[in-house]
């Protein structure tokens, strides 16, 4: 019964935005005679502005129900004539456009059945059929998911429709976002990961952030918590970008968010259990010394692997140890290694790895730490506390990521009921493209399996083709495309397909709207253009304006 009334209830609906519509324009094309499906050519009837990315419908000759299309392409059509070419060449144009003609094209959506079904017709559509603009509540039901664990991630830009995407894609094909620089990127990805946090059931996630920038998502989670105990529910729905339930109460004051330092993590895969994690990274580092023979290198190498403990004192103590037949200068070489190359990387002695020792954190917290919260930032900006002397350098920071990442990996393979998404800006600093750099096989394996494993991976690859093809192409089932260089633009078409790349508008997309290609959509990998949401700016990112300004003041006050 109840079935029956919601399909009686679709067919009024239907009924209603059929009756109530605004008819704009024609199906028809001046020059061709080809009338498909994909891309319908339509004439769009004067004082009627049909904007690009907006929708339309058609009522189908043969079963009445709307087939509705987006607007990929809006142009003028206008006949020469050579007194106007001529007057134009002299310098005095004869303006006449009683001719002109604003043409567009759709690419179908779908078919909209009595049923409430969006299907693909079977039928094309006829020439000279009417097309009208599609009423609001109709773009809704094209391109919102049906499932209730969606998040919003913006508004379509003009129509103020807001653009939702259900989660279990994200999560279980992973997300890729490109874009030039400052087109809004990061902000998109704190917007995506602050809503996924307060979703019900709520996201967990692991961001490896480079710059600090995803600081904002802790500094919102905290304001957010505060806000539900002042009870300013209008804060909270801006965040959402949704009304308020009570079940939100419940999970927003459950959110949390924890912060762990880089060198904490290094410093911590420095004890015993895990030094067997840390050698791999040092032997690559002396494989790149040039300076030293290769003999000197191996014997290096071999004392790493043999160390039970990863001291500076402690490895010169092997190198005289293990000396066996090795020539004099062998030793030496080694123990220059170890004390200008090495000591870089380990503390001194005893004393010292005592001291670093309090700063460790334990890989295998990690786990409890996603659990216990929704969001785990490893901070890689973080700067050392000043008795702690690593190098502070972005390869090491790299293999650290590559480290962590390995670690959630075997989690996430082994436990079935662990889940967390892996987030990752820049992404060429670990899977960068070949012949640019090495790229650890882990990457490109959760890429393409993490999903299944809930363990994917959201990146941003601020230029495509500088990040590995191997993951961009495991990746684009969720691709986010904001204005992308025109070297880049090859990328796109060689990633998504000619179809998807000749949709991004050449020139400028202004910063913040984007393309989004989804199986999160109502139809799976619909397109739909969006203005993301701003929930929070990245942090620490000054403007450029205001540093200079503060700069000059200071300037100004040391010259009073
Ligand atoms: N606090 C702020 N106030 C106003 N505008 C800001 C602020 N922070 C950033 N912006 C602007 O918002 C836009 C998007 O910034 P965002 O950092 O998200 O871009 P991005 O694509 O991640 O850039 P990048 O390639 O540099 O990482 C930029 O044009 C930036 O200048
Ligand atoms: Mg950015």
């Amino acid at each position: 019964m109840g079935g029956e009334t919601v399909v009686n209830d679709f067919k009024d609906k239907l009924k209603e935005w059929i009756s109530e519509e605004e008819k704009v324009g024609n199906v028809y094309d001046v020059r061709g005679s080809y009338y498909g499906l994909n891309i319908i050519p339509i004439t769009i009837t004067r004082g009627k502005e049909i904007p690009r990315w907006s929708y339309v419908f058609v009522k189908h000759w043969k079963t009445g129900n709307p087939v509705v299309f987006q607007i990929i392409d809006v142009y003028f059509d206008q006949p020469g004539t050579e007194y106007q070419d001529a007057s134009i060449s002299m310098g005095n144009p004869i303006k006449d456009p009683s001719m002109r003609k604003y043409k567009c094209k759709g690419l179908l959506v779908g078919e909209i059945n009595e049923n409430g079904e969006i299907i693909p017709p079977r039928y094309p559509i006829e020439p000279e059929a009417d097309v009208y603009r599609c009423p609001k509540d109709m773009i809704e039901f094209v391109t919102q998911p049906l499932d209730e664990w969606n998040i919003k991630v913006g508004e379509i830009p003009e129509l103020g429709i807001p653009v939702k995407i259900h989660l279990e894609p994200l999560v279980r094909q992973g997300l890729l976002i490109t874009g030039a620089q400052g087109t809004g990127k990061t902000t998109a990805l704190i917007t995506l990961i602050t809503r996924a946090t307060l979703a019900n059931p709520p996201l967990k996630f692991l961001i490896l952030d480079w710059t600090g920038e995803f600081r904002s998502v802790e500094k919102v989670i905290n304001s957010i918590k505060e806000k539900l105990k002042e009870g300013d529910k209008d804060y909270i729905s801006k965040v959402l970008g949704r009304d308020v339930s009570d079940l939100d109460l419940d999970v927003i004051s459950n959110a949390s968010v924890s912060v762990i330092e880089w060198w904490r993590m290094y410093c911590g895969f420095l004890e015993d259990e895990f030094i067997q994690y840390f050698k791999p990274i040092l032997d690559g580092i002396i494989a790149q010394q040039r300076q030293f023979s290769d003999t000197v290198k191996k014997y290096a190498r071999e004392l790493v692997n043999y160390a039970d403990k990863l001291t500076i004192e402690r490895l010169e103590e092997l190198a005289d140890i293990r000396r066996g037949r090795r020539e004099e200068t062998t030793v030496i070489g080694a123990k220059a290694i170890i004390n200008n190359v090495l000591s870089s990387y380990l503390p001194k002695n005893d004393d010292e790895f005592e001291k670093w020792k309090k700063y460790s954190y334990i890989i295998d917290e990690l786990k409890e730490d996603i659990v216990e919260n929704n969001v785990v930032i490893v901070d890689f900006s973080a700067s050392l506390p000043e008795d702690l002397s690593i190098v502070d350098d972005v390869e090491i920071k790299s293999e650290l990521a590559t480290m962590i990442a390995k670690h959630i990996w075997d989690i996430g393979s082994r436990d079935p009921n662990f889940g967390c998404v892996i987030v990752i800006d820049e992404a060429h600093r670990v899977c960068p493209e070949k012949d640019l750099g090495y790229m650890d096989p882990i990457w490109q394996r959760l890429a393409s399996e993490g999903g299944r494993n809930k363990i994917p991976l959201w990146i941003v690859a601020r230029r495509l083709s500088l990040v590995s093809k191997k993951v961009t192409t495991e990746l684009q089932q969720n691709f986010f495309c904001f204005n992308v260089e025109d070297v880049d633009r090859k990328r796109v078409e060689e990633d998504l397909g000619k179809s998807f790349a000749e949709l991004v508008p050449y020139g400028t997309i202004p910063p913040l709207h984007c393309i989004i290609k989804s199986n999160g959509f109502r139809i799976p990998g619909q397109i739909v253009f969006t203005k993301i949401d701003v929930v929070e700016r990245p942090a620490g990112g000054k403007l450029s304006k205001d540093v200079f300004k503060e700069m000059s003041e200071r300037a100004r006050n040391r010259n009073k």
